[in-house]
């Protein structure tokens, strides 16, 4: 058996020099949050439910094991998942607690999924996962009568869901634009007596709601107001095939862009409007790239092809009307705005803070370490540019954050010289292929 290499052998046979440029047809890794939706919905539903090119990133293998614990069958062949429905949330008492290490998403939608279940269930987070706050999600499913016990602390994992509740239907305005609250909220109102009315502040990326009309469920949206209907007749399995995650391409469209002489074409990335604030942000500003839609239900995807700047972009401004399609890909707009004209100004962000690091506080730490102009605030960053980047000063640190890992790899090919960096390996938890990837896009013209 030929042995993997690990991320950080991976990093080692990694060569950046200042004339590579990347060249190719990159296949994005699968969407990580539709990834987490097609299992749950999966394992909901009744009968068989297939996934096409399910992400195998460490966060999705989170959620998969941990339906798994609670006696959901699944088998994989190939590129497929095959999942067995339970028909209903009839799910079985786990032997253990739950692990569910780095993935934000899965101990904030499994609230919602585990809120009424018969016996006690236990979540429990790596040291990243277990200072993330999980009170925004818990306080309004304690109103729909979810009751859960912190084990550690208020607020943080380890917590441990009681058996028994009986959920009513919610009438929430949530205070913060967030899919994952959403998505618990709309979990447990399927399960509830009455049908639940839930009022986002701002849009978020809306896969829950796609993928629970796919599967039969009824949810209404009206603005950014979603009805949910409990539900009466069980879903059905369903076929899916879970297109390309713009967060992950955005780091490759970010370095074709500032990469002399590049050209890449991105094959069959999610084009979900929730999800595509980059790219729109790149069109306002006539960044050469050309988007091509293919499907449009019920998620569109397309190919993206992008070549490399040859004018100066000027800068971009991110709040409250554009974060939330946007979210994922701050650190790489963060980077990717040392090289724009003028101060980039990113406000109403202090959900940045509650990410997998403080990003606000990373990026700006990491990046100024390269020469960045960069100022953070309290909601915000403000990045002056174009800035030529520098060698670091000290060493890199990722703080395993996967995307600040990426965004730091990134600036090295800006920079075009390679650098160490700490925690190299958290990349893995969106895309365990990230370093393969752009090895084989980079070309050197010297060479
Ligand atoms: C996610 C939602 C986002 C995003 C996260 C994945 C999801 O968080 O940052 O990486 O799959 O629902 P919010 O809860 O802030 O929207």
């Amino acid at each position: 058996m030929i042995e993997q290499k690990t991320i950080q052998q991976q990093f080692n046979d990694l060569v950046i020099t200042p004339t590579q440029s990347l060249q190719g047809t990159y296949q994005t890794p699968s969407d990580k949050s539709i990834s987490h939706r097609a299992l749950i919905f999966g394992a909901l539903a009744q009968g068989e439910t297939v996934i096409n090119r399910l992400l195998p990133s460490a966060d999705v293998l989170r959620t998969k094991t941990a339906l798994q614990q609670l006696g959901v069958a699944m088998t994989t062949q190939g590129e497929q998942t095959m999942i067995s429905g339970q028909g209903g949330f009839n799910f079985n008492e786990p032997a253990t607690a739950l692990k569910l290490g780095n993935s934000g998403t899965t101990a904030r939608i499994f609230l919602g999924l585990l809120a009424q279940q018969n016996f006690p269930i236990t979540l429990n987070g790596d040291a990243s996962l277990s200072q993330r706050p999980m009170d925004r999600v818990v306080a309004p499913l304690t109103a729909m009568g979810l009751q859960v016990q912190y084990l550690s602390s208020f607020d943080y994992l380890p917590l441990e869901i009681l058996p028994g509740a009986q959920l009513r239907g919610l009438n929430y305005r949530m205070p913060i634009a967030s899919a994952q609250l959403k998505s618990a909220l709309i979990l447990a109102a399927l399960q509830a007596e009455q049908p639940s009315i839930i009022v986002q502040p701002a849009a978020s990326r809306d896969h829950t709601e796609l993928m629970l009309q796919q599967f039969g469920g009824q949810i209404q949206q009206d603005g950014l107001t979603l009805t949910v209907q409990p539900l009466h007749e069980p879903l059905f399995g369903q076929t899916l095939t879970i297109p390309g995650d713009p967060s992950t391409a955005a780091f490759f469209i970010a370095a074709a862009l500032l990469r002399p002489n590049s050209r890449i074409l991105i094959k069959n990335q999610s084009l979900n409007p929730t999800r595509t604030g980059f790219l729109q942000l790149l069109q306002q500003l006539n960044a050469p790239l050309t988007i091509t839609k293919q499907t449009t239900t019920p998620e569109s995807s397309g190919d993206v092809l992008v070549t490399s700047l040859t004018t100066q972009l000027n800068s971009l401004v991110i709040d409250r009307d554009n974060l939330g399609s946007v979210i994922d890909e701050i650190p790489i707009i963060s980077l990717f705005a040392t090289q724009l004209a003028g101060p980039t100004i990113i406000r109403d962000a202090q959900e940045l803070r509650y990410k997998e690091t403080d990003r606000l506080h990373v990026i700006t730490v990491e990046l100024g370490k390269l020469g960045a102009q960069i100022v953070e605030q309290s909601d915000g960053l403000i990045i002056n540019g174009p800035t030529k980047l520098h060698r670091p000063e000290s060493t890199l640190d990722a703080h395993q954050d996967h995307r600040i890992a990426m965004m730091l790899v990134v600036a090295e090919l800006i920079i075009g010289e390679k650098a160490p960096i700490k925690g190299i390996e958290s990349v893995t938890i969106s895309n365990p292929t990230f370093i393969q990837d752009l090895i084989s896009l980079l070309k050197d013209k010297s060479v």
